[in-house]
């Protein structure tokens, strides 16, 4: 028991050092996953919130419930902005590609694709994207939760 309460102190410690360290990586640094599953407390979460709320609640939604009629392609061919809370599919994608679309759009991870998603990469660091992601989970019921940790764990496992 001991043992496994230090081992889990250790791992925390090490995930905020990476945390630290990341946080004073230029902006196109190669992100470690470290930095993505650094522990979410309430101070990280707070900051991911005011980071939603002033660059990407325009289109997800205040609440996260996407734009209105969010399955049916707009006029100009592309996609409405999806929820992301549970009834989205954000819970579906790993961290790593979650991340990669906040930063690079998402022909970053379907090559060609067109959309509206913007990238924020000049605009926000990787921080502040680990922190708006951080701040989305939090909005998720357990099994969205859960669900997507498993998917991220494979991804991880997997590259
Ligand atoms: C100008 C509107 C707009 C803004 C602002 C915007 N997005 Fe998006 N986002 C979209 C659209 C549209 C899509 C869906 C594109 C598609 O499927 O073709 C999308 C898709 C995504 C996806 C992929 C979701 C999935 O399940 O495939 C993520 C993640 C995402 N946005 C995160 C963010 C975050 C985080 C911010 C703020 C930092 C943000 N977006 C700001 C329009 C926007």
């Amino acid at each position: 028991m001991k043992l496994a309460l230090l081992s889990a102190a250790t791992s925390t410690a090490m995930a905020l050092m990476a945390y630290a360290a990341a946080a004073q990586t230029p902006d196109n640094a190669v992100i470690s996953n470290a930095i993505l599953s650094a522990p979410t407390g309430a101070d990280r979460i707070a900051e991911g919130k005011a980071v939603y709320d002033t660059n990407c609640a325009s289109c997800h939604g205040a609440k996260l419930e996407g734009q209105p009629d969010w399955r049916r392609r707009l006029d100009t061919g592309r996609m409405p902005a999806p929820p992301h809370d549970e009834t989205g599919h954000t819970w579906h994608h790993p961290d790593a590609d979650l991340f990669k679309i906040i930063k690079s759009g998402l022909d970053a991870v379907v090559p060609n694709y067109e959309s509206d998603m913007p990238a924020f990469g000049s605009i926000l660091s990787d921080p502040q994207i680990a922190d708006v992601l951080a701040y989305i989970k939090s909005t998720w019921p357990d099994r969205q939760r859960d669900f997507q940790a498993e998917v991220t764990a494979n991804d991880a496992a997997n590259p």
